[in-house]
């Protein structure tokens, strides 16, 4: 008899949103990806590497010249030095970056605590390294981490703490103030931090990110994720990067290894062509992005849901209260698409067990601005 190792693993709801849009026709705001093309530069550059050669594997732990260019962009950013090759290794996507720092991380009986709402990796690469996800729900209505919550939920078995910020689904920013909290809750415990920082340059309102990568302390007990993906709007490129201390990337690097060995060779020498050319691409892009979140938010200003702007990330919660609250999120989502047209993400899927009374869906901004008024035009007949 086959018995699952991920039982309550279906499908995703982002499967199946974005089929029921394709099948309706509705405009998709709900998985995460943008409906325009990386820079033509970085695309072209892809075709010239195809066609010179570049296409057998390439180093374990990435190329060399792309592991250069994220420790220059570590260092404009965060003014921080991180070893190019000790620390620093390209993955196939944050996805497989966080499922390796899992594996290196969690043996059989260990607890992982999660911040609900969380991405949904991370709670089956727990399991599959035979741990246990302890979910903590952060406080409504900001997100905010509830720290004694927190604290409580430490046990002699904690072996992990994921971050994640700016925060999927709700844009939530982590401050230095907070990273300073996680370094004296885990101080002198065996206990490290996954922090999933694929949003890491999608910020708003002239905010700064805090980075763990710039917390000395926190940084030698963690895993700093980012992804290319989001950075440069090329997310099915699925190539993404994993920043930690060498001896935590010399254990990560022993899984990589053996789960995918490594990305792929001419989407990497791409990026570091273009990294090099266009430093100021991560530069420009809290500007681009708030310049979508805000004509999104101005578009539904007069419409019947409410919201508050999206501190960071690419997606914008909006409150239907006033509009359905008869129905729950998983039912609004699916009656939106169906009924008018866009399709969009409800929260609670991003929860163990999430609040009874939340009213709220994720749709995504990362669109042309044809695609955000045509979809901010059938919100507000809601
Ligand atoms: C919070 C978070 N972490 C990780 C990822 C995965 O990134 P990648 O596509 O590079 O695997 C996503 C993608 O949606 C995400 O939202």
């Amino acid at each position: 008899m086959l018995v699952s190792k991920l039982p309550n693993v279906g499908t995703t709801i982002f499967t199946r949103m974005s089929q029921l849009a394709l099948e309706t026709g509705a405009i998709n705001l709900s998985q995460g990806f943008p409906d325009f093309d990386g820079p033509q530069a970085l695309r072209e550059a892809v075709a010239r590497h195809v066609m010179q050669g570049r296409n057998q594997y390439c180093p374990m732990t990435g190329l060399p010249a792309l592991r250069q260019q994220v420790a220059a962009k570590i260092v404009r950013s965060y003014g921080v030095q991180r070893d190019a090759d000790s620390e620093i290794t390209i993955t196939p996507g944050a996805t497989e970056a966080i499922f390796c720092a899992v594996q290196a991380m969690i043996r059989p009986g260990d607890e992982a605590i999660v911040l609900d709402p969380c991405y949904d990796s991370y709670e089956p690469s727990v399991e599959l390294a035979g741990g246990r996800c302890v979910h903590v729900p952060l406080a409504l209505p900001d997100f905010a981490v509830d720290w004694q919550r927190l604290a409580d939920a430490i046990t002699p078995r904690t072996r992990l703490i994921f971050l994640n910020s700016p925060h999927n689904p709700s844009g939530a920013l982590l401050t230095r103030v907070d990273l300073d909290r996680l370094a004296e809750l885990i101080r002198g415990r065996d206990i490290h931090v996954i922090s999933d920082e694929v949003y890491e340059h999608l910020i708003f309102d002239g905010q700064r990110h805090a980075s763990v990568l710039a917390h000395e302390e926190l940084y030698q007990r963690a895993f700093v994720v980012s992804s290319f993906g989001k950075t440069y709007h090329v997310t099915g490129w699925k190539t993404g990067y994993v920043v930690a201390p060498p001896a935590l990337t010399a254990e990560l690097r022993k899984i990589h290894q053996y789960v995918n060995f490594c990305g792929v060779t001419p989407l990497q020498f791409a990026l570091a062509d273009f990294m090099a050319a266009c430093p100021e691409h991560v530069e420009e892009l809290p500007a681009f992005y708030q310049a979508k979140r805000d004509l999104f938010c101005d578009l539904l200003a007069d419409s019947n849901f409410t919201f508050s702007r999206a501190p960071g990330t690419y997606f914008q919660l909006a409150d239907y209260s006033a509009i359905r609250p008869d129905l729950d999120d998983v039912a609004m989502a699916e009656w939106l698409t169906r009924e008018h047209g866009v399709a969009a993400i409800p929260v609670s899927v991003f929860y163990q067990s999430a609040p009874k009374d939340m009213r709220l869906v994720r749709l995504c901004f990362a669109k042309r601005e044809e695609t955000l008024r045509q979809a901010a035009e059938k919100l507000c007949a809601v």
